[in-house]
């Protein structure tokens, strides 16, 4: 999508130099900071530091660092390495695994050889599979957006709700909740977006500087708002991403998704889930107990980190150093609370039946 007029995908590949271009998406919505990566190393902090985030885009980087440790070293030993290196470093976004499965069963077979070329093609592959996908998510999403316009009085926008970024940051391009929006503003529908804060690490503002810069009108609100403007008639739609979805239609997203499925459920407003299918689980059929929730360090939930008056960039400290701390990266909304799961096939009941329905190859 664009910033400043120029369009950008969140991950590229630099044909001159070898090596793979991201956004550092740790220092957003301050400044807009390019880093490129190479080694297996490399790639390994920039998903589990979250420089890159968001599951299809944490699936494509993998994908990249295969590919630039294939480049390095082709041998059998270094593609069992660097899956595991990758593997290891977040538990609940399923795209990571997704992503180096698939890397592995193309490489695996080839002679050593073949695989630096074709680890780079695969790469290119996932990530343009995902921008596609995430078209389809906008084009069906965009349904949901025309019908609710049609019924409003000329001159009101449609209001969104989103949680977390689960926008064009969070995957290669479009985004998946907000792929909707970005199609209906295209398609000269007016919407407004409510971007929770999403506190400990503060998405929303990666959300809000998104749509900002792609010129989507928004409001950036903290965590504990988006209830209140459900009970006073001001969010007509929520759409979320996830990071793992269970075959059982159980959606694991970030932190308080749950709390806001509830609010929208209590003021029979209209809640879904948009996700590529690389999202689900198909061997997860009860989101609630089997999905591994990440705990991330204590220091995200201390303190905060945004530019001070003179321009840089700080982060001070906001609790007591006696208090303990939680820091639960995700939580699972059953599928009873969601409307409905957008995906690139459709939209479909969050259940066993209703993804079968939209995946009959996949369900068991
Ligand atoms: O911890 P993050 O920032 O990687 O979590 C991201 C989310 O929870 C997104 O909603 C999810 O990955 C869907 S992204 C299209």
């Amino acid at each position: 999508m664009r910033v400043d007029g120029t369009h950008y995908r969140s991950i590229w590949f630099n044909h001159a130099s070898g090596d793979v271009g991201i956004i550092d998406q740790r220092w957003l919505p301050s400044e807009f900071r390019i880093a490129t990566l190479q080694t297996r190393a490399q790639f390994a902090t920039a998903i589990r530091d979250m420089w890159v985030r968001g599951a299809p885009l944490i699936g494509a980087t993998a994908a990249y660092g295969v590919a630039m440790e294939m480049t390095a070293d082709p041998s059998d030993r270094a593609l069992d390495e660097v899956w595991h290196m990758l593997n290891e470093t977040r538990p609940t976004a399923i795209n990571l695994r997704w992503a180096l499965d698939r890397c592995r069963n193309h490489l695996a077979p080839m002679p050593p050889d073949a695989r630096p070329s074709a680890a780079l093609q695969l790469a290119h592959d996932i990530a343009e599979e995902d921008v596609e996908t995430n078209r389809m998510l906008g084009v069906h999403g965009l349904s949901l957006i025309k019908d609710i316009a049609a019924r409003k009085p000329p001159g009101e926008p449609v209001r969104v709700l989103t949680h977390c970024n689960a926008g064009w940051l969070a995957t290669v391009d479009w985004g998946t909740a907000t792929s909707p929006v970005y199609h209906a503003a295209e398609a000269g529908i007016d919407v407004y977006v409510y971007a929770d804060e999403t506190r400990p690490r503060n998405q929303g503002g990666i959300t809000a500087w998104e749509l900002g810069s792609h010129g989507v009108p928004h409001a950036y609100i903290v965590d504990n708002a988006g209830g209140h403007l459900m009970q006073h008639g001001m969010v007509d739609l929520v759409i979320v991403g996830t990071d793992r979805t269970a075959a059982n239609g159980d959606v694991c997203n970030k932190i308080g998704t749950y709390l806001k499925a509830l609010a929208a459920h209590d003021n029979q407003i209209p809640f879904y889930v948009a996700l590529p299918s690389s999202t689900i689980d198909w061997s997860v059929h009860d989101g609630m107990s089997e999905i591994p929730i990440e705990e991330r360090p204590a220091a995200e939930v201390t303190t905060v980190q945004g530019k001070a008056s003179d321009g840089e960039v700080v982060t001070i400290e906001i609790t007591p150093a006696f208090s303990d701390i939680n820091n639960p990266a995700f939580d699972v909304t059953p599928g009873r609370l969601i409307t409905g799961l957008i995906t690139e096939r459709g939209i479909c009941d969050a259940s066993a039946s209703g993804l079968a329905g939209l995946f009959p190859e996949r369900a068991t």
